[in-house]
């Protein structure tokens, strides 16, 4: 399956099992012949596939070298990043070279950063290798590092020229990882695929359907990001199920609940205060929690109930789509279809308590 993505740059999308064989033909048809490619990858993902993409890019008659950092998101650096582009200047890239990211978000937001940056923007291509990789963060062209001031917090647009996706990459992935990527997947049926989220009520196994999960996903987010490259709008509605999902991992200090199953639980009580303020239809929040719950995601969170709310509402004030004193909110009419809500943050906070607290105590704070 080939989708093209109409940006600034148009670039293609290739979803086929198998296909990390042919990335060296792949690039043939981008690159100059005998191109310099730089192979960025973290310590789990290049011994499994390393191998397969760099003789494929020789084979195809370009020279490969490879950068490798240890895996995990405390190495989304600038340290990293400063390391790996006195690796490209060491090796000589220049603006015919390329980048290619092989791995997960982390190595995509990371190698993505490096490649704008380096010769102020060499080309890269995206190998996403984990689920949440593979439906979100290799298409859209944003890319980034943390600070420790937070994460994200230094980054560029920049759009990838390629991005091949093998859907048998997942078989290697962690079972918590690929947990995580389903409460994305999820999301995508959620805010524009209801026939996606209908075939995650019923689907017993995702691997034979997993070619058509992940086109259904990559599509719905090429049609968003075409209409809005830059992140000025029609963007957010990527952010459902963030507002209270960035908040929850926060309260938790980001550790003990993944991004996927936050933003799972966001889904579900951002729906059930749609439906508490008349503008979900009945009975959404309890489908997304059935399908989360199938997919082995938590529905609920300690944090969002009890004393403890205030402290994850408290924690939205730092929310990207905060607008002066109001909040824009992502919500569902029904599955499938999501709109922008604004409203004034007191008035949001004043909603959570009536939806989230047991009668009586709402108005007790
Ligand atoms: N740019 C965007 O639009 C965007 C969107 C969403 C998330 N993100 C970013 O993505 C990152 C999270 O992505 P992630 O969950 O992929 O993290 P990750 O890159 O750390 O990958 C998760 C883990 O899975 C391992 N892994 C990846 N593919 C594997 C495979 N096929 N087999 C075995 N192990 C494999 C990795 O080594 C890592 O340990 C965050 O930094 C987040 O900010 C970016």
């Amino acid at each position: 399956m080939e989708l093209t993505v109409r940006t600034s740059k148009p670039y293609d999308i290739l979803i086929e099992r198998g296909s990390l064989r042919t990335i060296g033909a792949r690039c043939a048809a981008l690159f100059p012949a005998g191109a310099k490619a730089a192979v960025v990858s973290d310590s789990s993902v290049f011994p499994l596939y390393g191998e397969t993409v760099t003789g494929s890019l020789r084979a195809a008659g370009f020279a490969p070298a490879s950068f490798v950092f240890p895996a995990g998101e405390s190495s989304k650096t600038l340290a990293t990043v400063s390391g790996l582009l006195g690796f490209l200047a060491e090796q000589g890239l220049t603006r015919s070279d390329f980048v290619v990211a092989l791995g997960g978000g982390v190595t995509g937001d990371m190698a993505g950063f490096a490649a704008a940056c380096y010769l102020r923007g060499i080309r890269f291509v995206q190998v996403p290798t984990s689920l949440l990789a593979q439906v979100d963060s290799s298409v859209g062209g944003k890319t980034a590092v943390d600070l420790p001031q937070g994460k994200n917090l230094a980054g560029a647009f920049h759009q990838p020229a390629f991005v091949l996706i093998d859907p048998d990459t997942l078989a290697t992935l962690p079972p918590l990882f690929f947990a995580d990527g389903m409460g994305e997947v999820i999301k995508y049926g959620c805010i524009r695929r209801a026939d996606l989220f209908r075939t995650l009520e019923t689907a017993g196994d995702a691997a034979p359907l997993m070619e058509e999960i992940l086109f259904s996903c990559v599509d719905c987010k090429r049609e968003v990001v075409e209409h809005d490259e830059f992140d000025t709008g029609e963007r957010l509605i990527l952010n459902f199920g963030h507002t209270l999902g960035h908040a929850l991992e926060k309260a938790h200090g980001y550790t003990g609940l993944t991004h996927g199953a936050a933003v799972g639980i966001g889904m579900v009580l951002i729906s059930r205060l749609g439906e508490h303020m008349g503008l979900t239809e009945p009975g959404t929040a309890g489908r997304i929690a059935a399908v989360l719950r199938r997919w082995n995601l938590p529905v609920e969170d300690p944090m969002a109930q009890g004393e403890s709310l205030d402290r994850v509402i408290g924690a939205t004030a730092l929310d990207k789509k905060g607008l002066g004193g109001d909040l824009r909110i992502v919500l569902v009419h029904r599955i499938g279809e999501s709109f922008v809500h604004r409203l004034p943050r007191a008035q949001f906070a004043a909603l959570c308590r009536e939806t989230f607290l047991p009668a009586g105590e709402a108005g007790v704070r």
